[in-house]
């Protein structure tokens, strides 16, 4: 009580940790501070210290903590295309981030990227899921609703090196989730923009995109994940919500919905796949069993004419395409 009465005397107001009222002029001062450490956070925030690299593409940052290595354009590849597509479904040109659901697991965080390169095990882990959402999109959409077969004609999935994988259904999951693409005003904004043709394109895809090591998205979901590390049997992985820039309100509500549904701790998909991990991460502790088995290929295995590894069905070509790159990496000596 002493030294706060002696600086209120000199007109020098400080903090103390006496357990007395606070002056006005230390309400003062410790509001100056706090709107100090606002403005510095602010400024400061954007600019990780101890990253050398930072560069964007269509509003995604990375982050690189080499200060060697190939520039953001050569590493996404291919993958800037797939961005490209994403970010032009919106009428405005640009998706929107809203705020993400976070879930953690304790397993290890390559689990998560083995999960979303594989399209075998929806029909198995999600079946209960997929046959509800069947059925709600059948009473809505008719003979569009969801097929849960995976080997049909059409649906291809891709590598382009560096671990990076895409899985493009072609129209073989029919009417899921266009619910948030059903509105006419929304049609007309992107048409206005890209011509009619390019719209419906748009519209139609649906096509989940790995960039490698820990960037997965969604693209008719209109949602991307990104995995954290956290150790060797901990993981983070945070799923972000987009909303198309331009479309009605209505349109980014049901795309929100959508996510949330899918991957937030009372849905119906992820928390599937959360289990499977756990079980999967005690699986991985057996010590009988030195090696896991990814021999599954596709048909018709090709170099497209943009240069991508591409086949028919499902594969474990893209997980194995990963096992590469994290070796490649690890031997390197440093993460890229
Ligand atoms: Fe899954």
């Amino acid at each position: 009580m002493t030294n706060v009465s002696a600086h209120e005397a000199s007109g020098n107001p400080t903090i103390s940790l006496a357990y007395a009222p606070a002056t006005s002029g230390q309400r003062r001062f410790a509001l100056a501070v706090t709107l100090l450490q606002f403005v510095v956070c602010a400024v400061v925030a954007p600019f990780p210290a101890q990253v050398p690299r930072i560069d964007s593409y269509r509003g995604f940052v990375f982050a690189s903590t080499s200060t060697t290595g190939p520039s953001l354009r050569d590493f996404l590849g291919r993958g800037c295309h797939y961005l490209d597509l994403m970010c032009d479904r919106a009428p405005g040109g640009d998706i929107e981030v809203t705020r993400p659901i976070k879930c953690d697991f304790p397993g290890n965080w390559k689990l998560p990227l083995e999960n979303y390169s594989d399209n075998y095990h929806p029909s198995v882990l999600h079946q209960s899921a997929l046959e509800v959402g069947a059925t709600i999109m059948k009473e809505k959409y008719g003979d569009r609703q969801f097929s849960m077969r995976n080997s049909a004609a059409d649906y291809v999935e891709r590598t382009y090196g560096s671990g990076h994988g895409i899985q493009d259904f072609a129209g073989t999951r029919g009417a899921m989730w266009m619910n948030a693409y059903d509105n006419p005003e929304y049609r007309k904004a992107l048409s206005a923009r890209v011509g009619p043709d390019r719209a419906e394109e748009l519209v139609d895809m649906d096509i989940h995109l790995v960039i490698y090591p820990n960037l997965l998205i969604h693209v008719r979901m209109n949602n991307f994940r990104v995995i954290r590390p956290l150790a060797v049997d901990r993981t983070e992985v945070w799923t972000y919500p987009c909303k198309l820039k331009g479309a009605p309100d209505d349109v980014n509500e049901t795309l929100v919905l959508n996510t949330s549904h899918h991957v937030s701790a009372m849905g119906e998909i992820q928390v599937d796949d959360l289990q499977s991990y756990i079980w999967t991460q005690e699986g991985l502790q057996a010590e009988d069993m030195e090696w896991i088995l990814l021999k599954l290929h596709g048909e018709d295995e090709r170099v497209n004419e943009h240069g991508e590894l591409e086949w028919r069905g499902t594969s474990e070509e893209i997980i194995r395409s990963q096992y590469r790159e994290w070796g490649r990496l690890m031997l390197a000596g440093e993460l890229v």
